[in-house]
């Protein structure tokens, strides 16, 4: 497999504008990567792509989309089609949406746009790429999944399904496609200090948080992974650690023990915010 020369690297990143996402993009950037950026808030992607023109020289487009909604992995294709972006080397599949919550509580149509967001148009956005990777032999796939995609999580159950399908997908892929030189990493990290929680209305405690990763650390961890073609890859020990637990235990056991431990986390969430320290 050829070594990963970002420099005029065509780029897109799916949820740019905040977080871990823009982080990849930024450090994509000093390398001298051209990027698409995709998110919902298009001020904030253009204030990005300004930002990284003026600071290294690159080429970077704002895609405004919103991934919930049906046929957004095509309406970002003919949104590129033609552009310096067209097609792109390697796509990085990291916006995502989540929640805190029993299942039987949450909307209906939440289901829907959870599923849209973090699987189908990844997916499809994947299916869409490949084959210009495949025929050129180079570029891939670096999904942002989650610890949570490892494993059942009570209270996370819909997240959890859905980063586990992207695990699973990533996974095969990666097998699959590494033969035509086209390197897939899915990526796995626990708690990221971002606006992940406060986005999503998430119940977390102030001792998750205290615990979280800095986002730029696992950008720089995630494009690190990539470019050694990780398959499966888990920013920090303790996070590796974690993920034994469900490959020890019997699955029964497992669940319990996330169950207890949801359970405590949310229970903490809700006091600390019934007593003002969660603010
Ligand atoms: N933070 C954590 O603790 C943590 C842990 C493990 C995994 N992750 C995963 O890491 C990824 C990045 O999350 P983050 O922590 O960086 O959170 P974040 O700061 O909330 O970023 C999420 C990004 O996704 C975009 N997005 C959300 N809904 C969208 C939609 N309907 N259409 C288009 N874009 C959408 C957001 O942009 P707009 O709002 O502008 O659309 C934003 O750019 C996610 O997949 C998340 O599941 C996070």
């Amino acid at each position: 497999m050829k070594p990963v020369e970002w420099n005029r690297t065509r780029v897109l990143v799916t949820g740019a504008s905040s977080g871990i996402g823009r982080e990849i993009a930024l450090q994509l950037a000093a390398e001298g990567a051209s990027l698409a950026l995709v998110a919902r808030r298009e001020d904030r992607l253009r204030a990005l792509a300004t930002e990284v023109e003026a600071d290294h020289g690159v080429t970077a487009v704002p895609v405004p989309v919103d991934l919930s909604e049906p046929g957004a992995a095509t309406a970002i294709r003919d949104h590129l089609a033609g552009t310096p972006l067209d097609p792109p080397d390697v796509i990085v599949l990291n916006a995502g949406i989540g929640d805190t919550a029993e299942l039987a509580e949450l909307p209906v149509d939440r289901v829907g746009a959870v599923v849209d967001v973090n699987v189908r148009t990844h997916a499809e956005l994947a299916r869409l790429y490949l084959p210009s990777m495949i025929e050129r032999r180079a570029g891939g796939i670096l999904a942002i999944a989650s610890m949570a995609g490892l494993q059942p999580v009570p209270y996370m159950a819909l997240y959890g399904a859905s980063k586990a399908f992207l695990v699973s997908l990533c996974e095969a892929l990666h097998h699959e496609v590494r033969d035509y030189g086209v390197r897939v990493t899915c990526v796995c990290p626990g708690p990221v200090r971002t606006d992940f929680f406060d986005a999503n209305a998430m119940k977390v405690d102030s001792e998750l948080l205290a615990k979280a990763s800095d986002p730029g650390n696992v950008a720089t961890f995630a494009i690190d992974a990539f470019e050694r073609n990780g398959s499966v890859s888990i920013p920090t020990f303790a996070a590796r650690v974690m993920s034994w637990i469900p490959r020890i235990l019997p699955r029964w056991l497992s669940g319990r023990l996330a169950l207890r431990v949801m359970r405590q986390r949310m229970r903490a969430a809700e006091s600390e915010a019934a007593s003002g320290r969660g603010d």
